[in-house]
C-alpha cells in the first residue's frame, strides 16, 4: 500500500519498455563512458546497490553508471535522451538514504550513481566550500573540521549531500543559519539537454530558488557551493530516559520549541525508541549546542528530569557527532512525516499512538526490528532565513509560529513484513494528522526529505511555489527529461496545477 505510486510506475515501465531498456547501458559505452559502468556480476555494482540505507530500496538496475565529473554526467544525459529506438530511463543517486524504493534507484534502467564525485574544496576567498553532490556529509565534515570551518548540513555522516539539500535539510545549525538548502550559494547543474549551468542569486535565480527543496525535477546537480562559517568544537549527545519521563519531556519540548529563537545555538531532536533487546520503550533527547559549552542554559530543565538511563553528551566535533548518527543498512526502512503546530496535546497523542504500535509490533514482528518516532522543532526563523538567502520553495514564511516536524521511522528485516510495518507507520502518521486537525493544530507542510511515496510534499508548499516550480521546469527542462525519463522521487508533473487545486494558501 505504501510506495504504490512508485511500484505502479515501475510496473508500467517494465511492461512498456523492458525490451528497449537493455540497449541503454551500451549507449553509454558508445558515448565514451566505458570503464565507468558496472553490471550485476561486478563487485562495484553489488557494493553500490547494497549501500542503499533501506534494503527495500536496493532495486537492481540494468547497470550502475559512475560519472567522475560533470562532463561525464552531461555526456550520459545527452546519450540517454537521444537513444534509439527510444530514450532511456534512469535514476539519480547521491547517498542512497531515501527509503522509498525507486526514489534514487530504478529497476532495469540506468542508475546514475554520483558516489565517486565526492570531493570537498574550501574557498577562503569567498567563504564557500564546493562539494560534489555525491559526497556524504561525514566526508564534508572531516575535511572542514580540519580547517576550522563548518557548513550547515545533515546530522548523519552516511547521508548524501545531493538528496538532503534538494529536499530542504534540517541541521544542528539550522536555528542559527537556516535550513541546509538556504545555505547553498550556488548550484552546478546538468540540464535535460546536457548543458552544464550555474544557478545562484544573480544567474538563473529562478532555477536557484526551485532547487531549494524542489527535489530532482530540474536537473542533475553535480556540485554545490555551501556557505562556510567558523567551525570548531561543539557540545552534544543523547540523553536516554525510561518512558516514565515521557510526558515531562514532551511538555519541556513544547516550551523549548516556542523559545528556540532566543538561543539558536541550541538544537533538539526528541525521539521515542523501542529496541526489542532492551524491551522497554525509551525516550531520547538528542541535545546539541553548536559552541563548546557544557550543559548550556536552554537544556537545564531537560537535564534535571528524573528517569535518566544514560547520557552521552560531551564536547565533540561534527566529524565525530555525525558518525554517532549513522544508520545501519541492514534493515528495510520506512519513514514519513506530518507537520503540526507546537502543541502539547499533539505530542501527548503521538506518544499514546506510539505505545499502541509498539505493543502491536512486539507481538507481530519477526526477526530483528526497531522502532523510532522523532519530534523536531521548526522555529519560525526558517521561513525568514529563506527570504534573507534569496528564497526557496518551502513556503514556510506562510506560518509565523513554531511547528513540530513528526517522523515515524520503522526498521525491520523480513520482506514478507513490508506491508505490516508500512501499515503501522501509515497508521501513526494518519492518526496523528487526524488528531491535530480535530483540535486545529494541523499544518499542511510536508517535508520532502522525510516524506513517503504516497505523500505530496511539492503540493504542500502553497500555490505560489507550485506555480514557480512549474514555470522553472518548463523553462529549464522543456523536454520533460526529469519527468518522463527519471521516474523516481516526487514528480512535479504529478502535482495539480494551482488553478485545479482551489485556494489552499493560508
Ligand atoms: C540515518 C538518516 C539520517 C538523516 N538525517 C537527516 C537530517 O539530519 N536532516 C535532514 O533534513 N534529513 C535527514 N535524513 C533524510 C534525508 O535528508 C533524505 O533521506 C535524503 O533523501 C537523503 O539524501 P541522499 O542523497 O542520501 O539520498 P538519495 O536516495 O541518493 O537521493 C534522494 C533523492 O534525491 C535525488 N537526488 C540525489 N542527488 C541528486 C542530485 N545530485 N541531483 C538531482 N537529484 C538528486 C534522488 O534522485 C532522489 O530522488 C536522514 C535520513 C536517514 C536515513
Ligand atoms: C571518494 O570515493 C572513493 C571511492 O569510494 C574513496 O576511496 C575515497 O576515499 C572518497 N573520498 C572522500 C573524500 O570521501
Ligand atoms: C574530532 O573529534 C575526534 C574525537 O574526539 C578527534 O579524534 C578528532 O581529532 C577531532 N577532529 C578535529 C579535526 O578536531
Ligand atoms: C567561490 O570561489 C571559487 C574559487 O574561486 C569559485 O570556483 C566559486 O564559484 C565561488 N563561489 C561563489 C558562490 O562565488
Amino acid at each position: 500500500m505504501v510506495n504504490f505510486a512508485i511500484v505502479a510506475a515501475i510496473a508500467t515501465f517494465l511492461t512498456s519498455s523492458k525490451a528497449a531498456s537493455s540497449h541503454c547501458c551500451r549507449k553509454l559505452t558508445k558515448a565514451g563512458l566505458e570503464g565507468k559502468i558496472s553490471y550485476p556480476k561486478d563487485e562495484t555494482y553489488k557494493q553500490r546497490i547494497g549501500s542503499y540505507v533501506s534494503k527495500a530500496a536496493q532495486v537492481p538496475p540494468h547497470c550502475v553508471f559512475q560519472p567522475r565529473d560533470k562532463n561525464d554526467v552531461s555526456t550520459a544525459v545527452r546519450a540517454l535522451v537521444a537513444a534509439e529506438p527510444e530514450p532511456c530511463q534512469f535514476a539519480v543517486r547521491s547517498g542512497g538514504h531515501n527509503t522509498i524504493p525507486g526514489a534514487s534507484s530504478i529497476s532495469d534502467g540506468v542508475n546514475i550513481d554520483l558516489g565517486l564525485m565526492n570531493s570537498t574544496t574550501y574557498h577562503p576567498e569567498n567563504d564557500t566550500a564546493t562539494v560534489q553532490s555525491g559526497v556524504l556529509w561525514g566526508s564534508v565534515y572531516s575535511t572542514l573540521d580540519k580547517l576550522g570551518v563548518m557548513v550547515v548540513g545533515g546530522r548523519s555522516a552516511s547521508v548524501g549531500t545531493g538528496g538532503l539539500v534538494l529536499g530542504g535539510g534540517n541541521s544542528f545549525y539550522a536555528a542559527r543559519k537556516g535550513l541546509v538548502c538556504d545555505n547553498v550559494a550556488q548550484f552546478e547543474v546538468v540540464l535535460g539537454n546536457g548543458e552544464i549551468v550555474h544557478a545562484n542569486n544573480q544567474d538563473r535565480s529562478d532555477l536557484f530558488q526551485v532547487l531549494k527543496d524542489g527535489g530532482n525535477n530540474f536537473g542533475i546537480v553535480t556540485a554545490m557551493d555551501l556557505k562556510t562559517f567558523e567551525g570548531g568544537p561543539l557540545w552534544g549527545g543523547n540523553v536516554v530516559y525510561s518512558q516514565s519521563a515521557a510526558l515531562e519531556i514532551l511538555s519541556e519540548f513544547v516550551k523549548f520549541a516556542h523559545k528556540l529563537a532566543e538561543d539558536p545555538y541550541a538544537s533538539l531532536v526528541t525521539y521515542e525508541a523501542f529496541l526489542p533487546d532492551i524491551g522497554e520503550p525509551m525516550v531520547v533527547n538528542s541535545l546539541e549546542y553548536t559552541r563548546p559549552v557544557e550543559r548550556p542554559e536552554p537544556f537545564k530543565n531537560f537535564l534535571s528530569i528524573e528517569g535518566k538511563m544514560s547520557d552521552s553528551t560531551h564536547i565533540t566535533n561534527m566529524t565525530s557527532l555525525s558518525r554517532e548518527w549513522e544508520a545501519p543498512n541492514t534493515y528495510r526502512v520506512s519513514f514519513s512525516t506530518v507537520t503540526t503546530k507546537n502543541d502539547l496535546r499533539v505530542l501527548t497523542k503521538a506518544h499514546e499512538l506510539w505505545l499502541v504500535v509498539v505493543q502491536r509490533l512486539k507481538t507481530e514482528a519477526k526477526g530483528p526490528w526497531e522502532g523510532h518516532q522523532l519530534y523536531q522543532p521548526m522555529p519560525p526563523t526558517f521561513g525568514k532565513d529563506a527570504i534573507a538567502h534569496g528564497g526557496n520553495v518551502l513556503g514556510l514564511d506562510r506560518f509565523d509560529e513554531a511547528l513540530i516536524l513528526y517522523e515515524p521511522y520503522l526498521s525491520w528485516t523480513y520482506p514478507g513484513q513490508d506491508d505490516m510495518f508500512n501499515r503501522q507507520a501509515k497508521w501513526l502518521r494518519d492518526e496523528l494528522a487526524a488528531f491535530a486537525k480535530s483540535i486545529g493544530a494541523d499544518n499542511e507542510f510536508i517535508c520532502l526529505d522525510y516524506a513517503d511515496a504516497d505523500q505530496d510534499p511539492l503540493g504542500s508548499y502553497g500555490e505560489e511555489n507550485v506555480r514557480k516550480m512549474k514555470a522553472a521546469a518548463k523553462k529549464h527542462d522543456p523536454q520533460e527529461v526529469f519527468q518522463k525519463l527519471q521516474l523516481g522521487g516526487f514528480k512535479l508533473s504529478k502535482v495539480a496545477e494551482p488553478d485545479e487545486r482551489g485556494h489552499d494558501d493560508l
